[in-house]
């Protein structure tokens, strides 16, 4: 599938850490399982690293030995803990966590999670020195540099199967459903997940949206025969209750609408084999980059191709959303 970078170890590293950080995501356990292994092979020692940027500012780490990450691979979750940490955005914290690193003899970091852990992950390795590796651990398939994100195939299959059981009650009960996925800033879930389930409309943060469209769309649908069941997938958005509100809006037009808010089901499971191919893939890369020498990159995907992207471009530039999907949903429905 894909090609993993051949290059030639260039650094005197001896051990490395690893953490997940951010919102967990299916997938993360395979990609701790493949740095631990890929390292331990090439002779490196691996440290664990807890809860994120909570670990590392207090020191809660371990050394990873390689039956530790047995029987990780199937799990959802994250065996090391994620966490959030407003503390890290301070560089004096930031300061401490490298000297924690430095203490334990760790030469080089791979921070697996979201655009705002990549961010974490850019600043640290700037102001330290210390050698930094990103790799992109979200659902939300929404990082800067990388076609695909850890976590996004799981979620995308985890919604989709929650709604086709929806739809089934949809269709007994010619009900339109208004179904919640994940996404406070991007539709990356929902644009995907909305074609593929045959969605009626999707409401994304990135595109303007006016309730007469959806209000037209769902009378012109009842008016030509076309039944009056339906799903409209809405990105959660930044505010919460959006879903809410556009349902008691409909009311106001005189539509009824069902709410169904999947929320954090999407977020946990067992990943699927794309998942578990992709974090194995970009686990083992993430360490023969460190090991070549490289630093403040993302090791992504891009065109099938594993690729290493500054980090500074992540934390700079925003992954554009694909207007064609939402459009595409709405076509098929003509
Ligand atoms: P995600 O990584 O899933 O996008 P967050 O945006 O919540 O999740 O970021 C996770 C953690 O990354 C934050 O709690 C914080 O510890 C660190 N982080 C985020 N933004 C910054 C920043 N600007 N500077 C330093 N650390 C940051
Ligand atoms: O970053 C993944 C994500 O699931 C977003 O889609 C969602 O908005 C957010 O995390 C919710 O995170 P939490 O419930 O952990 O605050």
């Amino acid at each position: 599938m894909y090609h993993l970078p051949q290059l030639t170890k260039n650094s005197s590293i001896s051990a490395i850490a690893v953490m997940t950080s951010g919102g967990d995501s299916p997938g993360m356990n395979p990609a701790i399982r493949s740095v631990t292994r890929a390292a331990l092979n090439q002779g490196v020692r691996v440290f664990g690293i807890n809860k994120g940027y909570s670990g590392l500012i207090i020191g809660d780490l371990f050394e990873l030995k390689s039956h530790d990450v047995s029987n990780i691979v199937q799990r959802g979750g994250t065996l090391l803990k994620s966490d959030r940490c407003e503390a890290f955005k301070d560089p004096i914290v930031r300061r401490q966590a490298a000297e924690i690193l430095k203490e334990h003899g760790i030469g080089g970091l791979i921070v697996i999670g979201g655009d705002g852990s990549l961010t974490g992950a850019h600043l640290l390795t700037h102001e330290s020195g210390i050698p930094v590796i990103g790799l992109p651990g979200t659902i939300d398939n929404d990082i800067y540099g990388t076609d695909d994100t850890i976590g996004f195939d799981t979620a995308l299959n985890t919604a989709l199967e929650a709604i086709d059981k929806i739809r089934d009650t949809a269709v007994s009960h010619e009900r339109i459903f208004l179904v919640e996925v994940m996404g406070r800033n991007s539709g990356h879930i929902a644009s995907q997940v909305g074609v593929a389930c045959g969605a009626e409309m999707i409401i994304v943060p990135e595109i303007d949206f006016k309730l007469e469209t959806l209000s037209f769309t769902l009378a012109n649908q009842r008016a030509e025969g076309r039944g009056s069941s339906g799903i409209i997938v809405v990105a959660e958005g930044p505010k919460p209750g959006l879903t809410y509100r556009l349902a008691r809006q409909l009311e106001l037009d005189g539509q009824t609408a069902g709410v169904c808010i999947l929320g954090h089901i999407q977020r946990g499971g067992r990943p699927t084999g794309h998942d578990r191919v992709l974090a194995s893939c970009l686990g083992a890369s993430a360490v023969t980059y460190l090991l070549a020498g490289f630093s403040d990159i993302m090791v992504g995907i891009l065109n099938s191709k594993i690729t290493a992207t500054p980090l500074l471009d992540i934390v700079e530039k925003q992954k554009p959303l694909n207007p064609e999907l939402v459009t595409l949903a709405q076509l098929l429905h003509k």
